[in-house]
């Protein structure tokens, strides 16, 4: 689509990845409003209303190439808030060593070694670690720490303000080990997190450790990055002040890949998924998911079944979209939650009246399926759903890649200046 003027309902819709109902719900409430266009008199949506929308750069921004691009050098990373790994296999498949994971969960810890026994697993609580041996010996700092709000002293946070949070213990590692780099990753909610302050707080600590985070801070969709569930992923990166070269988000790809692309042999898996354990439905859950066709969910019932099923929220409004929800096998998969049949984000597989099992849980998160994972069924489960997807993680690697590697290019002498060095002898 190039860039024009006007657009239609259905092209706004595509270029945010909303449907046209919760456009129209928008216009209503004056969120984004449709004009008539002067010519057909048809609601349009005008360019300038979009481009508020940070979707719609990243919409013509789409690439058909890859990402990748080699390291030059043998770059390192330092992983806290491990999980069972998707953010670091992500990592490792992109060309970045882990040299060292903390997880304090005993059964991610085990996922980790049983897969990569040779990986330097720290198991522990990070607020008992120090990571001081790796100073000045590691190029990324990575972690997932979970949101929480801090306590406002003062204007400006500083680092002591934010202790007893997950954060603060991010960022006191960031400045013991002092990275060239560092991504913080967390759910979209940061963004609105306590009106926003706890973001702002987040930034002005960075800044008082000595690093500056990349404006604006992204959420990242994984359908954009060859990952066939609408996951999204808030990406917060800091450079280390001393270091003027900048950093670039990775760009989305156009092509996106739905749940038959994970569950079946194609471009993104080179063979069916494989057979594994997996929840099941009570049987009151499957005599009403039964009725639900593929795509469909609560609101496809009998009158009299969404009473039932839904009781008092079916008189609260809204959309809940999430509810008695199935998947079509030409939709990316809604986002996998650490448990797989909870009522308000059932996601049901499209033929059968099932939870997604295990390992399909991992393809749709894009786990390679030799990586196993230790401990119960909804123990899996939860790692799995905790996880940031594997293809989504390899991307924002190439672009760790891309910038290490252009600050490598940015220190080496120029040919020129190396002449002029020479001619003045
Ligand atoms: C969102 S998950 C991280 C997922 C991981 N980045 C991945 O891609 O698989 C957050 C992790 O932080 C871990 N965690 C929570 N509190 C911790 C603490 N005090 N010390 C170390 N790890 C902790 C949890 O056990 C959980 O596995």
């Amino acid at each position: 689509m190039v860039i024009k003027e006007f657009y239609s309902v259905s092209e706004a819709a595509e270029i945010l990845g909303k449907n046209p109902e919760t456009l129209r719900r928008w216009d209503n409430d004056g969120k984004l409003q449709a004009v008539r266009e002067p010519m057909s008199n048809y609601r349009v949506y005008k360019k300038e209303n979009l481009e508020i929308f940070p979707e719609f750069k990243s919409y013509f921004e789409r690439i058909d190439e890859s990402n990748y691009v080699e390291p030059i050098n043998n770059y390192s990373v330092l992983e806290l808030f491990a999980g069972a790994g998707g953010l670091a296999i992500g990592m490792e498949e992109a060309g970045i060593k882990c040299k060292a994971l903390n997880e304090i969960d005993k059964w991610a810890c085990q996922t980790l070694r049983k897969n990569r026994p040779n990986w330097n697993v720290l198991e522990g609580d990070i607020r008992e670690m120090d990571f001081y041996e790796f100073k000045d010996n590691i190029d990324v700092v990575t972690g997932g720490f979970p949101c929480q709000a801090f306590s406002y002293a003062g204007k400006k946070l500083g680092l002591e303000d934010a202790r007893g949070t997950l954060f603060y213990e991010f960022a006191r590692v960031v400045k013991e080990t002092k990275p060239k780099i560092c991504i913080g990753e967390n759910v979209r909610g940061l963004l609105s997190h306590d009106n926003g302050k706890t973001l702002e707080g987040m930034i002005s600590i960075l800044d008082e450790i000595g690093y500056n985070v990349v404006s604006p801070v992204r959420v990242l969709k994984a359908i954009n990055y060859n990952v066939p569930q609408k996951r999204e992923r808030l990406i917060l990166v800091a450079i280390r002040k001393d270091i003027n070269t900048e950093y670039e988000y990775p760009k989305p790809y156009s092509e996106i890949y739905n749940l038959k692309d994970a569950l079946k042999k194609g471009k993104l898996f080179d063979s069916n998924v494989p057979k594994s354990k997996g929840a099941k439905y009570p049987q009151h859950k499957m005599d009403v998911l039964d009725l639900v066709p593929p795509k469909g969910y609560w609101r496809d019932l009998p009158l009299d079944i969404q009473k039932e099923y839904m009781q008092k929220s079916f008189f609260l409004g809204g959309g809940k979209t999430g509810m008695a929800r199935r998947i079509g096998w030409d939709e990316p998969c809604l986002t996998l939650t650490c448990s797989p049949a909870q009522k308000q984000t059932e996601r049901c597989h499209p033929e059968e009246t099932r939870p997604f099992t295990v390992r399909e849980y991992a393809r749709i998160q894009t786990f390679p399926d030799e990586w196993k994972f230790e401990g119960s069924v909804s123990q899996q489960y939860k790692q799995i759903g905790n996880a940031v997807p594997v293809n989504l993680a390899k991307e924002i690697g190439y672009s760790i890649i891309k910038f290490l590697n252009n600050i490598q290019l940015n220190e080496k002498p120029k040919i020129n200046d190396e002449i002029e060095v020479i001619s003045t002898f």
